[in-house]
């Protein structure tokens, strides 16, 4: 008995070493990236707004010192495309939320993108994808969907083409992250943005063919809309003054009675909560008005860390534990430091032009052996 305790505390410590040490590495080479590239690691084609963000006056969740019922944030939120500088591609969409209206500093940010399940849903698969994107954007992603089945389904589920507008599409943090409220009680939580008022589909959803093969990222041969329309039509769109207007919603579930044993199956961002038993409940409305400039989009940075006590991120014990996702992002704030460095460092690099003719537009060559 007390030499499985023994052995247990050591492969627990072996376990938090090789999580410091893919940290370690994930964070270098992510950082010198955003360094030398000039770059977001991901989401780099994107467009800040300002606006409000009000907490609702009779929320349905626990009371939280946080979430005060009525209370009112000067907001900027950022909506953006993974991974290519293109709107009219096959891709992830996103809206990242800051509780301030500021470049860097706000007591909560949520950064949450299209579709209910990511690509990867822990430290080693974020790893497995890490090292195939390495090899040329969208090209070697194949190989790592045949590895992982379950990343095809979130690949399917969360790429949009040619949405007509960030404000119809739905947004999930997709990773766990803590809730203590009044009562002291720790619970598990999930957020979202929905447009509102709510729409039945969002728009750009990908249609059977898309969904079977989100790999195959680039725009319609024929396709007229410029790599900027969708940034274009959002600023068209609140310079006409008509408001972006989404409801953020919780989704909160108990932590399980006991501390030891395994992890439950349900704390991996692979594993959507179902909606029957947890639903989403109502937390703030969110109107933005304004559009910032592309300096200002450039100069923003989201980061996990910027959150209150009560709204912790779990810790994370190995890399397989479904936490190490939010372990490497806490971690890559160096990414970010490092973007702004190369700004400052090189200048801030020129906004892209419309034209997929220019260098700077990257196009997936056809595909060897893709997935079944
Ligand atoms: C399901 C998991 C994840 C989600 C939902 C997510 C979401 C996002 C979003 C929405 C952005 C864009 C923020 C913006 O507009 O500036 C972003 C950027 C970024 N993410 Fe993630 N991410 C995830 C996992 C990771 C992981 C595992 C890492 C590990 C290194 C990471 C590192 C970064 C970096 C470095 C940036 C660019 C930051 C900058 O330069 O400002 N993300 N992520």
């Amino acid at each position: 008995m007390v030499r499985n305790k023994f052995l247990d505390a050591l492969i627990a410590i072996y376990h938090r070493l090789q999580l410091a040490l893919v940290t370690l590495l994930v964070t270098l080479l992510v950082s010198a990236n955003s360094l030398f590239g000039r770059v977001r690691m991901s989401h780099e084609n994107g467009i800040a707004c300002s606006g409000r963000l009000r907490i609702v006056d009779d929320p349905k969740f626990p009371p939280h010192d946080f979430f005060q019922p009525g209370q009112e944030f000067a907001c900027r939120v950022r909506h953006a495309a993974a991974s290519f500088k293109d709107d009219a591609k096959l891709v992830v969409r996103s809206a990242s939320i800051k509780f301030q209206d500021d470049r860097f500093d706000s007591p909560l940010d949520l950064l949450m993108n299209t579709g209910t399940v990511p690509l990867f849903w822990n430290a080693r698969t974020f790893v497995g994808f890490m090292i195939s994107s390495m090899g040329g954007k969208g090209k070697s992603y194949v190989s790592y969907l045949r590895r992982h089945p379950q990343a095809a389904v979130g690949g399917g589920v969360s790429v949009r083409r040619n949405p007509e507008s960030f404000g119809r599409m739905k947004y999930h943090t997709k990773t766990v992250t803590g809730f203590i409220g009044r009562d002291g009680v720790f619970r598990y939580a999930r957020y979202r943005l929905v447009p509102d008022p709510e729409v039945e589909q969002e728009s750009g959803e990908p249609d059977q063919w898309d969904r079977h093969h989100a790999w195959l990222q680039n725009p319609y041969r024929d396709e007229t809309r410029t790599r900027n329309y969708l940034k274009d039509a959002t600023r068209a769109q609140l310079e006409a003054g008509n408001a972006l207007c989404y409801r953020l919603q919780i989704q909160l579930r108990d932590k399980p009675p006991s501390e030891e044993g395994p992890q439950p199956q349900w704390l991996s961002s692979a594993v959507p909560w179902d909606e029957e038993r947890f639903p989403y409940l109502d937390l703030a409305t969110v109107e933005l008005n304004t559009a910032l400039s592309y300096e200002e989009s450039m100069l923003t940075w989201f980061h996990m860390g910027n959150h209150p006590v009560n709204l912790p991120i779990p810790k994370a014990r190995s890399i397989d534990d479904p936490h190490s996702l939010n372990h490497l992002r806490l971690a890559s704030i160096w990414a970010r430091r490092a973007r702004l460095l190369s700004y400052r460092l090189r200048g801030m690099p020129k906004a892209f032009p419309n034209t997929r003719k220019a260098d700077d537009w990257v196009g997936i060559p056809p595909l060897r052996d893709p997935p079944g």
